[in-house]
């Protein structure tokens, strides 16, 4: 069942904690080359401060709330539509959760090098603490170290991968992650109201599916934190993404929109969420799956929190019939497992995987035209 989401391993690669103590600690230590995946000022960044050029706040209060529900709805999807991404305020997980999460997960990152590797990804596997995405040796790397691990439902969980210090971490996953997959289901829910399909239509496609969980350590780097990226250009493959940055007013998130990069500044307690390819799919382009990366503060670290919702691996994904009522079919359909097997052999290259399944689709229309 959650075979697609446990698929496509990564090459080993060293640390990225420990080399950034080197780096920042040494006198003449330099940051090996393989890190350095940007040109400082090669492309526009828009600043986080204006609210104009901010991405939308959704309130799930106010989606629940039926005086407010309707329009609250018709901007969860002119968000989903045009950024791909929002900031969701008032989402019901109690604080004392999210709080019990964040200790654990940064008491993690200072465990011991050798105690983190107890969970230690193995070949071939996606599972545990290392890396995501290398494939080649000879593409940059991201400056930072993740663990990765299944985390809903019960029974997908492998416990190697599930870090036992602190002693608190397992219990407090658990909680978080139950709590956050129904937020999740809900928005599901008002994303399908809002263009009009029946809302069971899309939490049905997600219900008791996996759910992956990143946490996502990157470590400052004091000497290119221009030139180093933590994260480089992609989409996510899944479906939605609940993103909770643990370290308040250290930001780092960079989401594309019009050929520029726009900051976000998380909103203290907030979830970033954003549409995955999948869900870009099902909704026939009604939602857009964005380009999104992650930079690197000079002397502060930053921790983050995502939330993967996978369909199921063989459910083959393409436009929905309630999200299509009548409009051309914009994307060919692939089974997930396959996508997802695509997906990494293209590495984080922004969102080609998506655009050509999009092209094939344009391509296979056409050329039946002309026969
Ligand atoms: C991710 C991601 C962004 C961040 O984990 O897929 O985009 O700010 N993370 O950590
Ligand atoms: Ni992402």
């Amino acid at each position: 069942m959650a075979e697609a989401a446990r698929e496509a391993g990564s090459l080993p690669v060293a640390n990225v904690q420990a080399l950034a103590d080197t780096c920042n600690n040494g006198a003449d230590e330099q940051v090996p080359e393989r890190y350095l995946a940007k040109e400082p000022g090669a492309e526009e960044v828009v600043a986080a401060g204006d609210s104009t050029c901010a991405i939308p706040v959704i309130d799930l209060d106010r989606l629940v709330d039926p005086r407010s529900s309707s329009s609250e709805c018709a901007k969860l999807v002119s968000a989903c539509h045009d950024w791909g991404f929002f900031q969701l305020i008032n989402h019901g997980v109690p604080e004392q959760v999210i709080g019990n999460l964040k200790s654990d997960v940064i008491e993690f990152s200072k465990q011991p090098l050798e105690d983190k590797e107890e969970c230690a990804q193995q070949p071939g596997g996606v599972e545990g603490y290392g890396q995501a995405f290398v494939v080649s040796e000879d593409q940059k790397l991201d400056w930072a170290d993740m663990l990765y691990i299944l985390v809903q439902p019960t029974e997908s969980r492998d416990l190697r991968f599930w870090p036992t210090r602190p002693p608190s971490f397992r219990n407090s996953v658990d909680v978080y992650s139950s709590e956050a997959r129904e937020v999740g289901y809900r928005l599901l829910e008002f994303m399908a109201k809002g263009v009009g399909a029946e809302p069971a239509s899309l939490r049905g496609v997600f219900q008791g599916q996996a759910l992956g969980m990143r946490v996502n350590y990157y470590p400052p780097c004091r000497q290119a934190a221009d030139r180093v990226l933590g994260l480089s250009p992609h989409s996510d493959a899944d479906g939605l993404t609940l993103l909770l940055q643990i370290n308040d007013n250290v930001h780092g998130l960079q989401v594309k929109k019009d050929g520029k990069w726009f900051a976000v500044e998380a909103m203290d307690g907030a979830f970033i969420v954003n549409v995955g390819d999948a869900l870009e799919i099902m909704s026939n382009g009604k939602f857009t799956s964005v380009e999104h990366r992650a930079v690197i503060h000079p002397t502060k670290e930053r921790t983050s929190v995502a939330l993967f919702f996978f369909p199921s691996s063989d459910m083959v994904v393409g436009p929905l019939p309630e999200f299509m009522k009548g409009d051309q079919v914009q994307y060919r359909s692939t089974s997930f497992h396959d996508f997802v097997k695509q997906y990494f052999a293209e590495k984080l290259d922004g969102r080609k995987h998506l655009d050509r399944l999009r092209q094939l689709w344009i391509w296979s229309q056409g050329a039946e035209g002309y026969q």
